[in-house]
């Protein structure tokens, strides 16, 4: 428990006081943390010594063609697609033993190819068994960024521990989780994966996701190995789409790409995953600098680092690597531990080896870290999942309540003009669901969240008719059907199961239409799920045009126009453009991808049984040719502020619909008397700064207190705020808190693109304390030599 309270002081900078969280928040129970904390402390934890000492003498007994196998990691699964320039995984499992094997996300499966692995390889080594558990393996809780919008790490950190437990229970001992790149463009479809736009905020989660998932530095016996991916700028695709260049200068990568890297480094991450892009002409997976002189030299991981699926063949896609030999050469040597699917390790090093470019050595220093983080891990005297047991885990009833509250807590209310919600039962006799997502049910889960073992999907339909009762009559109607002129790659990957929804002709379109706005005449109020199936936010899944696609914005539009009330829930990955909405729809839900209790939570928090609290972790933009929108960007010469120059567009406001950090509640807060404990401070020092906040409404209600800096002027321009703290503190009517906050060397410094360093600088700065980034409560403080 010690080692647990540890951990808990150090995140206290959010929470500042565990036990009251513990008596404000409904529904978390002791019994969902203490398990976490005792996973802490790896009852078979071997000492450092040991491990080095039986990799190396594992290393002795092994042949070269063996020690490739260890670097190489198999698709588990003969779908061509998949194997392309791979061997038979079989084959080469029974002959030589494998790293890893990916994609298997059945039990039985996984246990069959350990016991090949187990009993039938010269060595016996245990296979690494890897799967995209993302947000959940059963239990499928909201994705990534719907998460991080709750603002929450503690909560972050408990929904991948279960995750862990359960995919752990049947054999998976590796996550390709957390995905931590910072995305600042909505084009691009992966934002749904990562934290958001924010490099403060992404490390909070960076850090929560990795004790979470790994149960702390060493991976607990029910936890598994948590990947770090990836590495890095993948999010800064130029245009926002997928897979294209990054080009990020030295100091963005410093100042926002990397921080939330970091934190996952320093919180004891154990592997980490090569992206797929170049940056800045040089392949991820080829990049010495981001690979051995970031990651190894300067940040010390001592990790392993595996590729991206593919990513060692593609560096001859990007022009990169003349041929097979060049490609595996140049990612070995950049430090590419593990080749992700491609099979051009197994191919290529043998002969790298013979001609003396590789050395013997070289190869042990890359197959070492491996094989110590399997001896740590326990695998070699625990192969095998106990499946039996595994039940138990994957259906605990803890697991669903915890996948509720979450998604409760990640679900931002952006409008609620006319006080419409919570609703009133009393008021309603009749409800008409409408929309194209009223009824899904894989496609709340996102499309890694689909592709593991969910258990059954609660859809929003579904919620509001178990929450409404008999009293209220509820109908559905689903409008035209949506899906995407150029289809997703991944559609025809059986066991991700995202399919579109099937192309109607525009007869039976505009019958559903039609039916859609009779439904909501002869009913009392309308609730509109409208948005983004999985495969249309997702990987391979930019987007050009952020607009309820298909015939949706038109259907939302008819429907209001029939004058009943409207409720819009968004069911989306990313901010769409719902300029028209923020006038006309007085109530928005952003409901994210919301897991498999999703229905339930829109039911509850629009039947007021819990109070919405999340908040935006992306700017939300009026358009998408707005794109790339962060509220971190620097100041200009002529400031939207100033009076004659209002946008930087002559036909749309440049300023986001939503600012970064905005949400709303069912109560209101205010946020007053901020105090600083000095006005000057020598570098070095550390400020402290305080404010309160009051709950000025008449519901409790959970805020999320954001604290922000400026630096006035320095070696660099300085971006015109930036979030250096966050709190989560819930109140009762009326109540009142005080909330501090600590600005130290951390939070001051930055990486200055003209020392070449990290500095902080006797300046003068700005402070902020609110409820978003825009938030007008100010300070100043100067730091002198
Ligand atoms: C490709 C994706 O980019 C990555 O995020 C994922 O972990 C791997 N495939 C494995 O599925």
């Amino acid at each position: 428990m010690r080692r647990c309270n540890e951990r808990r002081q150090r995140l206290s900078r959010h929470v500042s006081s565990f036990s009251r969280f513990i008596l404000l928040i409904p529904f978390v129970t002791l019994s969902l943390i203490l398990p976490q904390c005792r996973a802490q402390q790896p009852s078979t934890a071997i000492p450092e010594t040991q491990v080095t000492a039986r990799a190396n003498g594992l290393l002795q007994q092994m042949t070269l063609d063996e020690k490739i196998a260890q670097l190489s990691q198999l698709p588990g699964f003969p779908d061509p697609q998949f194997t392309r320039n791979a061997a038979n995984p079989e084959d080469v499992i029974k002959k030589l033993g494998a790293g890893s094997v990916l994609w298997v996300p059945e039990p039985k499966e996984i246990d069959r190819l350990q016991h090949l692995a187990v009993e039938q390889s010269r060595l016996h080594i245990p296979i690494l068994f890897g799967l995209d558990v993302i947000h959940g393996y059963r239990t499928t809780f909201p994705a990534p960024l719907a998460l991080a919008s709750s603002w929450n790490p503690q909560l972050v950190e408990q929904v991948q521990g279960v995750a862990a437990q359960e995919a752990r229970s049947v054999g998976i001992q590796w996550s390709f989780a957390p995905m931590l790149d910072i995305a600042r463009d909505a084009r691009w479809g992966r934002m749904i994966e990562g934290a958001g736009e924010d490099p403060y905020l992404g490390a909070a989660i960076a850090r929560a996701q990795v004790l979470g998932l790994q149960g702390g530095p060493q991976v607990a016996p029910d936890r598994v190995l948590a990947c770090m991916k990836h590495f890095a700028g993948y999010g800064a695709a130029d245009g926002g789409r997928d897979y294209d260049s990054s080009y990020v200068p030295e100091e963005l990568m410093w100042n926002v790409y990397l921080p939330p890297f970091q934190a996952a480094v320093d919180a004891g991450v154990g592997s980490a995953m090569s992206a797929y892009m170049d940056l800045n002409d040089v392949p991820a997976t080829g990049n010495k600098w981001l690979l051995t002189e970031v990651l190894r030299k300067t940040w010390n991981f001592k990790g392993f680092v595996v590729s991206d699926a593919f990513a060692v063949d593609s560096l001859i896609k990007h022009g990169y690597a003349r041929d097979g030999s060049d490609a595996a050469y140049k990612a070995f040597t950049a430090g590419v531990n593990m080749d992700m699917a491609s099979g051009t390790y197994l191919k290529y090093l043998p002969a790298l080896v013979q001609q003396g470019r590789i050395s013997q050595q070289q190869i042990d220093d890359m197959v070492r870290p491996i094989l110590e983080t399997k001896i740590r891990m326990g695998l070699f005297e625990h192969p095998y999942a106990d499946l039996p047991k595994s039940e138990q885990v994957l259906n605990d009833p803890q697991h669903l309540q915890l996948a509720r509250k979450a998604a409760q807590e990640s679900m931002i209310l952006l409008r609620n003009e006319n006080g419409l919600l919570p609703l009133d039962k009393s008021k309603l006799k009749s409800i008409a669901v409408i929309g194209p997502l009223g009824d899904a049910t894989t496609d709340l889960l996102s499309m890694w969240g689909s592709g593991t073992a969910p258990g059954p999907v609660v859809s929003v339909l579904q919620g509001i008719r178990d929450k409404a009762g008999s009293a209220i009559s509820v109908e559905y109607a689903h409008g035209p059907n949506i899906s995407r002129p150029i289809p997703s790659p991944f559609e025809n990957i059986p066991f991700l199961k995202m399919k579109e929804q099937p192309k109607q002709t525009p007869e039976e379109a505009q019958k559903a239409f039609d039916d859609a706005v009779a439904l909501a005449k002869r009913s009392d109020l309308a609730i509109m799920v409208l948005g983004e199936l999985d495969l249309m936010s997702a990987e391979s899944a930019s987007r050009a045009s952020l607009s309820l696609s298909n015939r949706q914005e038109e259907l939302l539009e008819a429907v209001a126009a029939t004058g009943k009330p409207v409720v819009l829930v968004l069911v989306n990955g990313r901010p769409l453009d719902i300029a028209w909405a923020s006038e006309h729809v007085p109530e928005i839900l952003e409901a994210w991808y919301p897991g498999g209790q999703g229905g339930n939570a829109v039911a509850d928090l629009l039947f007021g049984e819990a109070s919405p609290s999340a908040h935006l972790t992306v700017t939300w933009p009026r358009s998408s040719g707005q794109e790339p929108l962060y509220y971190n960007h620097n100041l200009t010469q002529l400031p939207e502020t100033a009076p004659d120059f209002k946008s930087r567009y002559w036909d749309v406001k440049s300023t986001p619909l939503y600012p970064f950090g905005y949400g709303l509640s069912y109560t209101t807060f205010a946020f007053d008397n901020l105090k600083l404990s000095a006005e000057k401070a020598q570098l070095g020092g550390t400020i402290d700064v305080s404010a309160d906040v009051s709950n000025t409404g008449s519901r409790a209600g959970t805020a999320v207190v954001q604290l922000y800096i400026h630096q006035r002027a320095g070696s660099a321009s300085r971006p015109v705020r930036q979030l250096e703290g966050f709190e989560r503190v819930t109140l009762a009517p009326g109540a009142k808190q005080t909330v501090h906050f600590k600005l130290g060397k951390n939070e001051l410094q930055f990486y200055s693109p003209t020392e070449h360093e990290w500095v902080v600088e006797p300046e003068q700065f700005d402070v902020w304390v609110g409820g978003d980034s825009n938030a007008p409560l100010h300070g100043e403080f100067e730091l002198t030599k």
